[in-house]
């Protein structure tokens, strides 16, 4: 299914397609249990570029993660279309590196599961170390650098293997602004070049803009899809984009529709049964709406 409506390249020979039906996602047991997540519908196209954002604690990470195969969904299911067995690479909110393995080796291993002999492996490898400005520090461990360092050595890892679909859930959130506008702009060109099916949560809306062919907007937790925009740029774009009134048009829209859903999030709701007992001793008048929120999450 297409979201957009200006005319594109045909996809990569190899590219996944995503469709989400009805997902929920539950955390903990008894009074400890929290609704993270749906019921939640996407489909996202093969080639598509779709960008998720919403407040914090809305439940995207466990979204992406549940599309990864790494978290089961507690309701719903995902299908993936797609040509190779091991079709998706995702980036990691918290880097997802491996501490006692060399930077190099981390890029590194994907293609070392895929079974790709080492030499095109290592070449692979510091090939994207070198797009990523990381060509002097192969040798080094993890911890030895920054956090921007350490994001970029994930992203490497997940573009080395050059996946059907990229999950990448805030994978610039720790750079300066400058990198950060840098590597927008090159994502923009891997992809454009060779269109790749991508998830990419953000919490910024001018990321999402530059970026997506389809911006979703996710309610606060638990996350449902609220809203889409379709920003409204030809492709091949470049970052000029972000110059252009629509942009500042659409992004104003986007913050009013998810404004609303970052106050909700940020005066924290009790999480669980436990928590909702303990509030309801000390404001006993609120009562009502704690038991329909409690009805929420027991069912
Ligand atoms: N393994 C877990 N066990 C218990 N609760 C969890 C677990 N993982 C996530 N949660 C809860 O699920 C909710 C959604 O978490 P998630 O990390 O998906 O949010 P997010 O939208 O990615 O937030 P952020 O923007 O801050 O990264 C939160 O309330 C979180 O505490
Ligand atoms: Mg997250």
């Amino acid at each position: 299914m297409r979201h957009v409506d200006q005319e594109l390249p045909e996809p990569a020979a190899q590219a996944g397609g995503i469709r989400a039906v009805g997902i929920e996602r539950r955390f903990g047991r008894g009074a400890s249990r929290v609704h993270a997540l749906g019921p939640l519908d996407l489909d996202v196209g093969a080639g598509e570029f779709c960008c998720i954002v919403g407040p914090s604690g809305c439940g995207k990470s466990t979204f992406l993660r549940i599309v990864a195969g790494l978290v089961k969904p507690t309701a719903g299911r995902v299908e993936v279309t797609a040509a190779t067995a091991h079709p998706a690479a995702m980036v990691f909110q918290n880097y997802g590196i491996s501490p006692w393995k060399t930077v190099l080796a981390n890029v590194r291993f994907g293609l070392d599961l895929r079974r790709v002999p080492r030499k095109e492996a290592d070449a692979r490898a510091r090939d994207w170390l070198g797009r990523l400005g990381l060509a002097d520090f192969a040798d080094r461990y993890p911890a030895t650098l920054s956090g921007g360092m350490q994001q970029r050595v994930s992203i490497a890892r997940a573009l080395a293997v050059e996946p059907e679909i990229l999950l990448m859930d805030e994978p610039f959130a720790a750079l300066d602004a400058q990198l950060r506008t840098i590597l927008q702009d090159e994502l923009l060109e891997i992809c454009q070049a060779d269109r790749r099916t991508v998830l990419f949560v953000t919490h910024s809306l001018e990321e999402a803009l530059v970026l997506g062919d389809r911006v979703l907007v996710m309610s606060a937790r638990p996350g449902r899809l609220i809203a889409e925009r379709v920003p409204p740029f030809a492709r091949p774009r470049t970052g000029e984009v972000r110059r252009s009134p629509e942009f500042a048009a659409m992004q104003a829209e986007l913050w009013e529709l998810l404004r609303g859903e970052v106050e909700q999030a940020s005066t924290r709701k009790p999480d669980t049964d436990r928590e909702r007992d303990r509030e309801q001793h000390r404001n006993p008048k609120q009562g009502g709406k704690q038991e329909k929120d409690k009805e929420e999450v027991a069912s």
